[in-house]
């Protein structure tokens, strides 16, 4: 009955049932309802922006609120923004603090793949075009301090080594191929602080990018123990002591 008056209703009133209806059919969908409404809006607001799948962004949130609240010091830094979707939650909760926020990206989409990346990359060459334009409408929809965040533009072989980025929080990699997750490994991960969340997007989907990590681990002796965002998204912390690999509490 109150559905029918509400189809009968003005439009304003029309299109404020269905907005309402698709939210609540989105929030069932998730496995677990949001923790707090400020969860809630941000993820709704960054959705438009982003081809992380909610799982994998409430990850980002939980991690980059955990920094804040233990009291990491030291950057959050992205290395594959396109159009700004998770760039904007790590964004979002630096604006509480003094944190400075990075975000890595050509804008020219993904570079060619290497072999270790498998057949099923090449297809992906220019796909994942992001829109610096679209990253600054998404960091002022979400209340970014916009002069505490650094946008990057260029490939990271040569934007990377460079930026003065000083310690690092949180590293989110979402950048897919071998090559590119290898660059972001060896130019940033000395700089994580012990502690430190590294946070990687593609570790169960794309093979290059799994390669790339446990290669990287391997080659440093290093076994942190690897938590799942879902069923292709992991992250770990940042072992404090590298002699023997010891991993903070997860
Ligand atoms: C899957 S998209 C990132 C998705 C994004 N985090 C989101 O919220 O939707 C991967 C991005 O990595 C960038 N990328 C990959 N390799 C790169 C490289 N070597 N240098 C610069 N950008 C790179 C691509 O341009 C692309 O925008």
């Amino acid at each position: 009955m109150a559905n029918a008056q509400v189809t009968a209703g003005p439009p304003a009133a029309r299109r404020l049932a269905s907005r309402l209806k698709r939210a609540t059919k989105e929030i069932l969908s998730w496995s677990v309802p949001p923790a707090s409404l400020e969860e809630l809006r941000l993820l709704r607001t960054v959705r438009p922006y982003t081809m992380v799948p909610v799982p994998r962004l409430r990850t980002l949130w939980k991690l980059a609120n955990r920094a804040s609240v233990e009291g990491l010091s030291g950057a959050f830094v992205e290395c594959g923004s396109c159009n700004g979707g998770t760039g904007a939650i790590l964004a979002h909760v630096a604006a509480r603090e003094a944190r400075v926020v990075w975000l890595f990206d050509s804008f020219e989409g993904l570079p060619e793949p290497k072999p270790q990346d498998g057949e099923r990359a090449k297809a992906w060459v220019g796909q994942c075009l992001g829109q610096e334009e679209m990253v600054r409408e998404v960091l002022s929809r979400v209340g970014a301090k916009t002069d505490r965040v650094q946008i990057v533009k260029g490939w990271f072989d040569n934007t990377l080594g460079p930026a003065q980025t000083g310690p690092i929080a949180l590293l989110h990699l979402d950048a897919d191929w071998y090559e590119s997750t290898m660059t972001i490994l060896n130019n940033f991960y000395d700089r994580v602080v012990p502690g430190g969340f590294l946070v990687f997007d593609d570790y169960g989907h794309w093979p290059g990018c799994r390669r790339a990590l446990d290669e990287f681990l391997q080659t440093r002796g290093l076994r942190p123990v690897l938590m799942p965002s879902d069923n292709e998204g992991i992250w770990f912390r940042k072992p404090v002591d590298t002699r023997n690999g010891s991993t903070p509490s997860n």
